[in-house]
């Protein structure tokens, strides 16, 4: 359930998935011979240089290019012995030091036709040192992609990283199916299960819509207005309304069918086989996958946990588990029952992370009873490294959204999502806090967890073996952190300070060290917590599932926790104390918290916060720092409050119920009831908040008018899809258009990623209102000009509106349409394994300009610009240039142009 146990457990399912695929594989090639040159050494994060690009000296003792030949079944084993790894550990200090990277090279021929070529074990590959394509890092059974080829020699150029040792392989084969358009499961599939019970008067149900992984294996053409087609089912047929969908040529991604149960079929067996094919159009002609055979697991609700699926925010079709509440008679459910959110370790399963809350009230009981008492139990999941950071977060916070809809649909117990306890463990126990700086809880019990990434055992040191190291200074170096800001957990714990609060460990816990939870628990008493308990389970380890007797709950739902959950479900909704107080960094800003909402930060870069103090008399009182517009509305916390004393100016609230919202504008140092030509001035909605991985917080669609574009979103939707399961809808450049300014794009696209050089119509409109100004020869940004040569880009968050809809946001990326590519391609490459994230979602502030060649050579120390936009979208004081201040001479980057001018 931890990051290290998660990572053994993946490498124990990589080896039963390489067994697996030596059958089906066998048809496939393997590329036998491979030159690989190393070691390096490498940073812990997503962006890194390349060593062999600039040196071949390499501190861990001198590299080489040494000759590797495939196994059968084509994996590849690298290790370097010749290295004294525990000398380095002991002498440098730390197991950061044991990841390296190399660069392995291997050739393949061909006769002249498309080829399918695939690469397990790795991030991504590069074919003939120009196009670039997603690996199947966890050996999952990502579908190849298929590749038009000269006849000849080719070659397969892999950036490689390992710990210690690493194990990849490369197939290339013939494509096999007539149908370019693909259908596949295994793990790719979000499958919801068909539940019965005694309580639901129409037989079984289906709890949401089916996920399963498709691809376009046509290297030019798109496939449209793709349908799903379902053959013979006694239970199950196609809702009449499918969501629409097109595939860009060589997309992978998640499609979604819709089924509804046939009237009057009778309760479910173990399991409903559902045999579903897609049908598209290619051209002009129609083309049809092969069927892919689905099994969904039958549940009894009464008695077991049940999957469901939901929309996430980003739009990708996700699932959770659930199980309902128990014993509502006596409970504290009233009308509708609260929720109890759990967070799980790495790699559980929604399923597993659920029937973790298990108890016998006897040890002699034939069965074990599932779930809480009086309250839904709601375990999220999504696929790959979020560590419930940024669209992880996201998930767990969609998935409480969908339940109570959920659970009208199929009229099971409603749900009151107003009252809300999160918990986790492990990886888990960091997001119960992360949950709770963005959603209104009643409490928390964080169990086993950690509190930055960066501090937890060796996982994503920042800059310290880095090649990009000596190249980043601090300043940039705080920028790129900012963008971490937060999922700080320590930072922001006065948020969670007036709440109940139950941290617990085992004492011998060596996967994530007592030392977390007690450091939390001290900086919980210095913000001044009052109910907060850290128990330390003398003895226990990481994980167990009896804490005193035989299935007394164990580490998640033993008496200790049920006991807890039991006092704070049980209260009416009220704050626990009089007094609060909200940290705010980035995106958390719009969580409404005990009536109030932070809309804006006259810094968005920076720390804000909010204290409020409710005096049983009088003015309640708000204090305020780094806030200029603040949405107040009047919930149980402020009954029969009259006044607030907001920084010391006395403002009324609105008594009438019509009224029961008030925005406050802080006008030049006073704080008023906003007004139009107040507010305008905070143009940044809330829902524009970055830093750049926000552009996941509503449904995505990317565009791009060149080739070179398109390969790169073709490159970035994979990624999302083998990183996170996420979905990207690629959209022709047609479907994007610009009028009088104003880019339009379908309706179903909320945020908008965009690739090409400036003086495309969409980019240039996009543009148009930022600080960032191309001219035909040069980019400016504040004080600087960088001439636009082929390795110039820049990717920025920008302002933009579907028309008639809330303000959201772009992403653009640009320079030249190569340079732009190269880019969105590099910065979306994740490079630790096995814990890769999603593409830039990790230390990327709201924009970076960069050199293309030296971000190869040194990461972000290759970086030109990086910084925030502020509230009116302007640069801020904050940022970071690094160029020639005009006026003086020659840099690599300075236009001779301007020289001449001069
Ligand atoms: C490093 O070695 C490789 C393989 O021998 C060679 O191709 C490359 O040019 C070398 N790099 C440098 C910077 O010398």
């Amino acid at each position: 359930m931890s990051h290290a146990i998660g990572h053994v457990t993946w490498r124990a399912a990589c080896g039963l998935v390489l067994l697996a695929c030596l059958v089906p594989c066998a048809s496939a090639a393997a590329v036998k011979k491979w030159s690989v040159l190393g070691p390096f050494v490498i940073g812990k994060n997503e962006l890194d240089g390349e060593a062999w690009r600039s040196s071949n000296s390499s501190e861990l003792g001198g590299a080489a290019l040494k000759k590797f030949v495939a196994q059968s079944g084509g994996s590849v084993a690298v290790s370097w012995p010749e290295v004294d790894w525990q000398s380095l550990v002991n002498g440098v200090g730390g197991h950061e030091i044991l990841e390296w990277q190399a660069r392995a090279v291997g050739g393949f021929k061909t006769d002249g036709s498309n080829v399918h070529i695939s690469c397990q074990g790795v991030t991504s590959f590069t074919l003939d040192d120009s196009q670039s394509f997603v690996g199947d890092l966890y050996w999952a059974k990502l579908p190849a992609h298929v590749v038009k080829l000269k006849a000849g020699n080719h070659r397969i150029s892999i950036r490689l990283r390992g710990k210690l040792q690493t194990q990849f392989a490369c197939h290339v084969e013939k494509p096999s199916s007539k149908s370019p358009l693909l259908l596949f499961g295994d793990s790719f599939a979000a499958l919801p299960d068909v539940i019965s019970s005694p309580d639901v008067p129409r037989g079984i149900q289906i709890c949401g819509d089916l996920g399963l992984g498709s691809a376009n294996q046509d290297p030019d053409r798109w496939i449209k207005d793709l349908r799903p087609v379902l053959i013979n089912n006694k239970f199950l047929s196609l809702a009449p309304e499918q969501p629409r969908l097109h595939l860009a040529p060589g997309q992978i991604t998640r499609a979604s069918v819709r089924l509804e149960v046939l009237p009057d079929v009778g309760p479910c067996k173990d399991e409903v086989f559902v045999d579903v094919a897609f049908e598209g159009m290619l051209g002009e002609e129609r083309s049809r996958s092969e069927a892919l055979r689905l099994r969904l697991k039958c549940r009894d609700v009464t008695r077991q946990s049940f999957v469901f699926t939901f929309q996430d925010a980003d739009g990708s079709l996700q699932h959770a588990a659930a199980v309902l509440p128990w014993d509502t008679e006596k409970s504290p459910c009233k009308g509708a029952c609260p929720v109890l959110v759990t967070l799980s370790g790495t790699s559980i399963t929604a399923r597993d992370s659920a029937d973790a809350y298990k108890m016998k009230f006897n040890d002699k009981d034939p069965e074990y009873r599932f779930g809480i008492e009086g309250a839904w139990l709601l375990a999220p999941t999504r696929h790959g490294a979020h560590n419930w950071e940024g669209p992880g977060r996201r998930t767990a916070l969609s998935a409480l959204a969908a339940l109570p809809q959920l659970a009208q649909r199929l009229a099971l117990p409603p749900v009151d999502a107003s009252r809300v306890v999160v918990a986790g463990h492990s990886m888990g126990g960091h997001g119960a806090w992360l949950f709770a700086f963005a959603h209104d809880v009643l409490a928390v019990v964080s169990s086993a967890s950690w509190l930055r990434k960066d501090q937890y055992a060796d996982s994503n040191k920042v800059l310290l073996h880095d090649l990009a190291t000596p190249k980043v200074e601090p300043l940039l170096q705080g920028l790129l952190r900012t963008a971490e800001a937060e999922f700080d957990v320590e930072a922001q714990a006065a948020t969670v300070a007036h709440l109940p609060v139950l941290i617990r460990v085992g004492s011998q816990d060596r996967t994530v060290h007592p030392w977390f939870s007690r450091r939390m628990y001290r900086t919980l008493l210095s913000e001044g917590a009052k109910d907060v308990t850290l128990t330390e389970l003398p003895g226990k380890e990481h994980w167990w599932w009896d804490t005193a007797k035989p299935n007394d709950g164990g580490a998640v739902n033993d008496p200790e926790i049920r006991n807890f959950l039991k006092r704070v479900l049980d209260k009416e909704k009220s704050p626990s104390s009089l007094r609060w107080r909200s940290v705010v960094f980035g995106s958390v800003g719009g969580t409404l918290r005990h009536g109030l909402r932070v809309r804006a930060l006259a810094r968005p870069e920076r720390r804000a916060e909010v204290s409020v103090e409710l005096p049983e008399k009088g003015p309640a009182v708000l204090a305020t720092s780094n806030v200029v517009q603040l949405q107040w509305q009047r919930s149980k916390e402020w009954q029969g409050v009259q006044q607030v004393l907001l920084d010391g100016q006395l403002q009324s609230l609105p008594q009438e119920a019509v009224f029961h919202q008030v925005q406050w504008c802080l006008d030049f140092g006073t704080w008023k009831v906003c007004d139009f030509a107040v507010a305008q001035r905070h143009q940044r909605h809330p829902n524009q908040a970055g830093p750049m991985r926000e552009i996941y917080s509503a449904p995505l669609c990317g565009v791009s008018a060149d080739e070179e574009g398109e390969k790169a979103l073709q490159f970035f939707g994979n990624m999302l899809v083998m990183t996170g399961h996420g979905v990207i809808r690629l959209l022709s450049s047609q479907e994007v258009e610009v009028h009088g300014g104003q880019v339009t794009a379908p309706a179903s696209c909320e945020n908008l990623l965009v690739v090409g050089a400036p003086e495309n119509a969409v980019v240039a409109a996009l543009l148009a209102n930022s600080p960032m100004a191309f001219d035909s020869s040069m980019l400016s940004l504040g004080g600087c000009s960088w001439l636009r040569g082929e390795n110039l880009a820049a990717l920025s968050l920008l302002p933009w509106k579907a028309s008639a809809k809330e303000p959201r946001l772009a992403l653009v990326a640009t320079g030249t349409s190569r340079s732009a590519a190269e880019a969105l391609t590099m910065l979306s490459t994740p490079t630790i394994p096995p814990m890769a994230r999603q593409p830039l979602t990790h230390l990327l502030p709201d924009y970076v300009v960069l050199d293309v060649e030296e971000t190869r050579r040194h990461g972000p120390g290759g970086y030109l610009a990086a910084g925030f936009w502020s509230n009116d979208w302007q640069r801020l004081p904050s940022a970071y240039e690094r160029c020639t201040p005009r006026g003086d001479r020659g840099t690599q980057h300075r236009s001779h142009r301007v020289a001449e001018e001069l």
